[in-house]
């Protein structure tokens, strides 16, 4: 199935190539002024520049091989030469109707035959999540579900951040305490024990008191980095204790991300691409690309036309320690090696984006990234009522677990407050209350562009009107209610008609699916999708303020407007599903 505004651009194209002109200026969009038209070719006016013609001819000449066509119930010239156009409601009918026959419902095929590797998440062993990577897994994980829904074959990695010196750091602090003695015991044959000596609360504990420790005293950090290196150089007690560390916090992140809706289909880290990193290096030097610099090892990755300074990408430091960039580059030579992707996506924090560009151009000038484009989709911060990141009331990072407790009990006030649920057995209504409170969280976060700082509102968040989660969620619920008392009364859907502003405005929105899809796929732009679901909503409940649906009297009429209904639900859902919002049965 090939979207409207595909459909369109194809004629249009063929319009201006039948006027000896490029087809590339045939392009139809939907219209920004829909109070004038529905859709909009605006290609007449480059055409004019390219060619050196007066646009408003060649708008002519195009509009009138347009009117030609059935297709059309408006074809009109407006301005310096912008061509208008509305289609016929029965075309628009008809449309909706193989809408409702597609169970992709038109969903672009914009990846068929490539492969995405999307690297979201990157919460670090022992360390607590923050809302940094709270964003990168809600914007992730609905990148991950749009590409999959475009037809991408995605393979999303969590990024473990595991190699680094708070595991040094966690080792020695653990050694000092002497609460596991065997791991440190240098004569100690093995096997060690199953049974991590620590659990996740522990690391949560001992991780903080290592930190401050190491930042007080210069000696513990040597310490610490000493722990380090020689984890790094496969000491057998450290690595055991290790993998301890590594598996007590995956248990607990996976049930963190799993209260999310969310999943990953690799739990790698940095750690996991370490063998790879000796032989890269060693390529590197032969091939003269990285080379001593201050007794380190670096890769230059300035370029002459920088306007801004970019130093370049540290490989090995002094004491062979390596980086956070080497294990991103190594990563990068794992990635394709595994899964030759066309494109390799970075959901991370918008502050990091330099150390991207280092890690991209080291890359690229060592040819280690096969035929991937790298990328880096940043995000901004989300911030508290102060303006800066988002931080408990005590001053510190908030839990992710803390945060949805929180976010839950705002959704149990909201519901006690609208009446909703009041009267549902205690297990569904608290049910209900978790999927608004994540329904307002991931919405809010989602419906801001990514890239914008946002401020943390949890009572803007959980309302039940405006631009929120639980809106749509209801109007969801409320549309599925419909077609649930339609069933029980026996009355069939059919194919939409298109008679009233309503329907029509409606179906135009269903229509624009494909669209919306697409441009948030381009853009790597959840938001677009957000106010897709909104504007939806609302024709919908415009739609529904005008007509009759279960009381209509016509069985004909009744049918092709349960049709919509069943249209309106299926594609609120479908766009609901990929932003990771749940739709409760009933509310
Ligand atoms: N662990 C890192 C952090 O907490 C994020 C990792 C992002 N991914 C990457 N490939 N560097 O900042």
């Amino acid at each position: 199935m090939t979207s409207l505004a595909a459909e369109l651009s194809a004629i249009a194209s063929a319009a201006f190539a039948a006027e000896g002109l490029p087809a590339k200026f045939g392009q139809v969009q939907a219209s920004d002024r829909r109070d004038l038209a529905q859709f909009q070719c605006n290609g007449a006016l480059a055409a004019a520049k390219e060619v050196r013609a007066n646009p408003r001819q060649i708008a002519q000449k195009v509009a009138d091989r347009l009117k030609a066509d059935p297709l059309f119930a408006k074809v009109e010239i407006a301005g310096p030469g912008f061509i208008n156009l509305d289609v016929t409601d029965s075309a628009l009918a008809e449309r909706a109707g193989a809408m409702i026959g597609d169970e992709r419902l038109g969903a672009p095929e914009a990846g068929r035959g490539k492969t995405l590797v999307i690297d979201f998440g990157g919460p670090n062993v022992a360390k607590p999540m923050h809302v940094g990577h709270l964003r990168s897994a809600i914007i992730g994980d609905c990148l991950q579900r749009l590409f999959r829904a475009n037809a991408w074959t995605v393979v999303s990695d969590v990024h473990l951040g595991d190699w680094g010196l708070q595991m040094g750091q966690l080792i020695s602090e653990i050694g000092r305490r002497g609460v596991a003695p065997v791991y440190f015991d240098a004569d100690f044959k093995g096997p060690y024990p199953e049974d991590s000596p620590v659990t996740m609360e522990d690391l949560e504990e001992i991780y903080p008191a290592a930190a401050a420790a190491c930042k007080a005293d210069p000696a513990r950090l040597e310490e610490a980095r000493r722990a380090t290196a020689e984890l790094q150089a496969g000491r057998p007690g450290y690595a055991a204790l290790w993998r301890h560390f590594v598996k007590v916090s995956e248990r607990g992140l996976t049930r963190e991300y799993s209260s999310l809706g969310i999943a990953f289909d690799l739990w790698n880290g940095e750690a996991s691409v370490d063998p790879l990193i000796p032989p890269m290096v060693d390529d590197l030097k032969r091939r003269g690309l990285a080379v001593e610099s201050e007794g380190a090892l670096v890769v230059e990755v300035a370029e002459p036309d920088d306007k801004k300074e970019m130093p370049p990408l540290l490989l090995l430091k002094s004491d062979g320690a390596v980086l956070y960039g080497t294990t991103d580059l190594a990563t990068i030579v794992d990635r394709v090696r595994n899964y030759d992707p066309d494109l390799v996506l970075y959901v991370v924090d918008q502050r990091q984006h330099g150390h991207f560009e280092q890690v991209f151009r080291a890359a690229r000038k060592a040819q280690l990234n096969g035929r991937a484009l790298l990328e880096h989709a940043g995000f901004g911060t989300m911030n508290g009522a102060d303006g800066k990141p988002f931080k408990t009331r005590a001053g510190g990072v908030m839990k992710l677990y803390d945060l949805i407790a929180m976010t839950t009990d705002e959704a149990q006030k909201r519901l006690a407050e609208a009446g909703i649920a009041g009267d549902y057995p205690e297990e569904e209504r608290n049910d209900i209350a978790r999927k608004v409170g994540i329904a307002a969280l991931k919405f809010a976060d989602l419906s801001n562009y990514r890239l914008t700082d946002y401020i943390f509102d949890l009572a803007r968040f959980t309302r039940f009107e405006g631009k929120t989660g639980p809106y749509l969620q209801y109007a969801a619920v409320r549309t599925q209610s419909i077609l649930r008392k339609a069933e029980d009364e026996g009355f069939a859907a059919a194919a939409p008609v298109v008679r009233s502003p309503e329907e029509r405005a409606l179906v135009l929105q269903l229509l624009g699916l494909p669209g919306a899809m697409e441009a948030a796929e381009d853009k790597r732009a959840p938001n677009i999708l957000c106010e897709y679901a909104f504007e939806l909503a609302q024709s919908f409940s415009r739609f529904y303020a005008e007509h009759h649906i279960l009381s209509e009297p016509d069985t004909g009429l009744r049918a092709a407007r349960l049709g919509l209904c069943r249209l309106t639900v299926d594609t609120l859902a479908k766009v609901l599903g990929l932003l990771g919002i749940e739709i409760p049965q009933r509310m």
